[in-house]
Order: C-alpha cells, then structure tokens, then sequence
C-alpha cells in the first residue's frame, strides 16, 4: 500500500508540467470557460478535435486524451456534479470525478496528476465540501503496484490554496 504525496500549488494548471492535468469539462468535453477554456486555449484545436471522437462523458466519469500543445503529456477530462443544493448525489458524483480520474492516471502508468478545483467555479459546488471530498479521495491508499507518486492540488485564486492547505494540515 502507498499513499502518494499531495501537494498544493496555487497557479494556471495549464503551466504545469507533469503527466496528466485534469480538466473541468461539461459532459459535451468539446471546451467551455472556466479551467477548460484554458486548457482547451493552450492544448490548441487538436484537443477538440480529439475530443469530437470521444462522444462526450456523463457527470463523474473521466476520459483521457493527449495533452497536444501542453506541457502535460495527457488531459485527464472529468465532469463534475452541479451543485443543485446537496440533495442530489452531488458529494458521491463529485468523489467519483477524483476516484476515476486516479484510476485512469494508473491505468496509463501515470506518475504525476494535477488536478483542479472540480465544480468549484461555475459549477457552484460549495469550496469547503469540494475540497474536503478531492482530499479525501487523493490520499485514499493505492494498490501497491500503483504508478502514483506525485498528486497535485492547484488551486487558482488564494482563498482556495488557503483552504487547501488548511485542511491537509
Ligand atoms: N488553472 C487552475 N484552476 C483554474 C484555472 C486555471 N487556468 N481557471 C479556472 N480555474 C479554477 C476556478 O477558479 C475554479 O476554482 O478552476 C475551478 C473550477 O472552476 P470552473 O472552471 O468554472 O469549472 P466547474 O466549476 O467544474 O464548471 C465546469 O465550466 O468551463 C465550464 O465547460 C465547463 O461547463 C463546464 C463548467
């Protein structure tokens, strides 16, 4: 069993470096605002057009396409709950979008994932409940022939990173 790293890095996840970020996506996965109108500026046309091939992804599920023009090697699509006000299954579709996004990164021998906040935006997902659940989700143990070693949190306004690292303290 090991349990990977999780670390917080206030910043534009479209910087970053690592084996696979995980976009916000809606269930169409053919770009938006938010985090996924920024991935999708960076990757270039070509994600679209790979993503055209995918036909869309239901809420809590994950796919995972080539990172084209970004520094990541993979995107990571999820599509987090609406908060429609908790009542919803929102808490379990919203730990299914970080459970599944994991298991595609090992699937594909990923080492490193950056996630962002999922629902957080545009979504509504309330930012205390959202953050506990990708923590909790992030630090559950893995198989020990998993591929994860490095898991990122990366939040983009302040409030978020202190929330973040209030509650992984
Ligand atoms: N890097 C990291 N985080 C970012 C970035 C970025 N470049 N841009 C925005 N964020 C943050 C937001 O501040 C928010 O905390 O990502 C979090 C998620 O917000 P949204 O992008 O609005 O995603 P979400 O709330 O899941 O709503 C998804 O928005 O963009 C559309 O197509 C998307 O319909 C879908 C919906």
């Amino acid at each position: 069993m090991n349990i990977p790293e999780v670390e917080v890095w206030q910043g534009d996840i479209t910087t970053l470096r690592v084996d696979a970020i995980v976009n916000a996506a809606n269930s169409s996965l053919l770009g938006g605002g938010g985090v996924d109108g920024a991935i999708h500026r960076a990757a270039g046309p070509e994600l679209v057009a790979h993503c055209r091939t995918l036909g869309g992804c239901p809420t809590g599920e994950a796919r995972i396409t080539p990172g084209f023009r970004l520094p990541a090697t993979h995107v990571i699509h999820t599509v987090g709950p609406v908060w429609r006000g908790g009542d919803y299954d929102e808490a379990e579709l919203l730990a299914a979008c970080y459970r599944n996004s994991l298991a595609l990164a090992e699937q594909h021998g990923l080492r490193s994932v950056a996630f962002p906040a999922i629902s957080c935006g545009i979504y509504g997902y309330p930012h205390d409940a959202a953050a506990t659940i990708a923590i909790l989700e992030m630090r559950r143990p893995r198989a020990a022939d998993s591929s994860l070693e490095r898991l990122l949190l990366v939040p983009f306004a302040r409030d978020m990173a202190d929330l973040y690292r209030r509650l992984l303290a």
